[in-house]
């Protein structure tokens, strides 16, 4: 019998179609060989089971008995095939054999290093941490700081107002006024904050900045611990061959005021030694008179010294970075250097 049996031609199917499956290499593949055998409109199986009706009764049952066997061994197999393709996927693209990943690891944004840096060597120096509000009024942010409101700090070109009458303060030397009102002498105070100037944001200014502000009173305090205690402040941070230089400048709150600069030397790998160009950290200078009555003590019997730094300026020597907004765009492939 050359003529081949519907049985017949079920079973060459059936293995027609388990190879497709065996073959598909992806969900794509598999859902076409899908389609061409079990397909309700084209699929070959189908078309033979909705053929039956008009096949030769005395052959029907067994035929259909057939197709139905092979529509469901088929079945099963595409099924298998579809979940091995999906574990194999992710078997495939894992080398199972390389080391694990490392958690990600957070770390303190560099800004944040240098200020709990300088706060480390104050608070060795026998500082208090001290805090005031950022919004604040213009008696503790100008007038209180012997600043009178026609100076050009206090214009609103520089100063941005909430009110009136209330800033955000554009430095943080109001925290020497909050601290004294709140203390009696001797204070040693550093206070890091925020602060906020009218200023277009550019490679060295932004209009939200960091300060960290600095105050001493105290009875019988001079000029010479002034410089004394800042020049050791410099050599803790930059190591103990720098020279500091304290360059006459005015702010209304002190008096003498000073602009204070850094002159580092650098050790090389192969040991030689480069000094940098003077450096500029801090502003500076003798509290002034005025401000002590302010804040109702008697300035004949208490002397101090205050200075303002900004640590993102450290920060930027530090790491030879050179442009602020570096720190501020949160770009973790930059912030990520400098996590330990
Ligand atoms: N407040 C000053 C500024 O923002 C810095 C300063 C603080 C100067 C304390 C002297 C004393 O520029």
């Amino acid at each position: 019998m050359s003529e081949t049996s519907p049985i017949d031609a079920l079973r060459a199917l059936e293995a027609e179609a388990l190879e497709a499956v065996a073959e598909a290499a992806d969900a794509s593949a598999l859902e076409g060989a899908r389609i061409a055998y079990l397909g309700r409109s084209e699929g070959r199986i189908s078309a033979i089971l909705r053929g039956l009706g008009s096949m030769p009764a005395e052959e029907r049952p067994a035929v259909g008995q057939e197709a139905n066997r092979v529509k469901s061994v088929v079945g099963e197999a595409l099924e298998a095939r579809a979940a091995a393709l999906q574990g194999g996927s992710a078997a495939s693209s894992e080398d199972l054999t390389l080391p694990a990943r490392g958690p990600w690891k957070g770390g303190l944004h560099p800004i944040t290093q240098a200020i709990d840096e300088i706060w480390d060597i104050f608070r060795d120096l026998g500082f208090s941490r001290a805090r005031g509000p950022e919004a604040d009024s213009v008696w503790y942010n100008f007038e209180a700081l012997n600043t009178p409101l026609d100076h050009p700090a206090a214009d609103e070109q520089d100063t941005l107002y909430l009110t009136d009458s209330v800033l955000l303060r554009s430095h943080t030397s109001p925290v020497q006024i909050r601290t004294m009102e709140a203390y009696e002498p001797p204070i040693r105070i550093v206070a890091p904050g925020w602060v906020y100037r009218r200023d277009t944001y550019d490679a060295t200014h932004t209009p939200a900045f960091m300060q960290i502000e600095g105050l001493v009173i105290d009875e019988g305090v001079t000029f010479v611990d002034f410089k004394g205690t800042l020049a050791e402040f410099a050599r803790r941070y930059w190591g103990p061959d720098t020279e500091v230089r304290f360059r006459p400048s005015f702010f209304p709150f002190t008096e003498p005021s000073a602009e204070v600069d850094v002159k580092r030397v650098i050790t090389r790998p192969d040991g030689t030694r480069e000094e940098t160009d003077w450096l500029e950290i801090m502003g500076a200078g003798m509290v002034d008179p005025a401000v002590i009555a302010n804040v109702g003590y008697d300035p004949e019997r208490y002397t101090g010294w205050a200075f303002g730094m900004g640590p993102a300026r450290i920060a930027m020597l530090k790491h030879g970075v050179s442009d602020l907004r570096t720190f501020f765009e949160n770009d973790v492939r930059f912030l990520s250097q400098f996590s330990s």
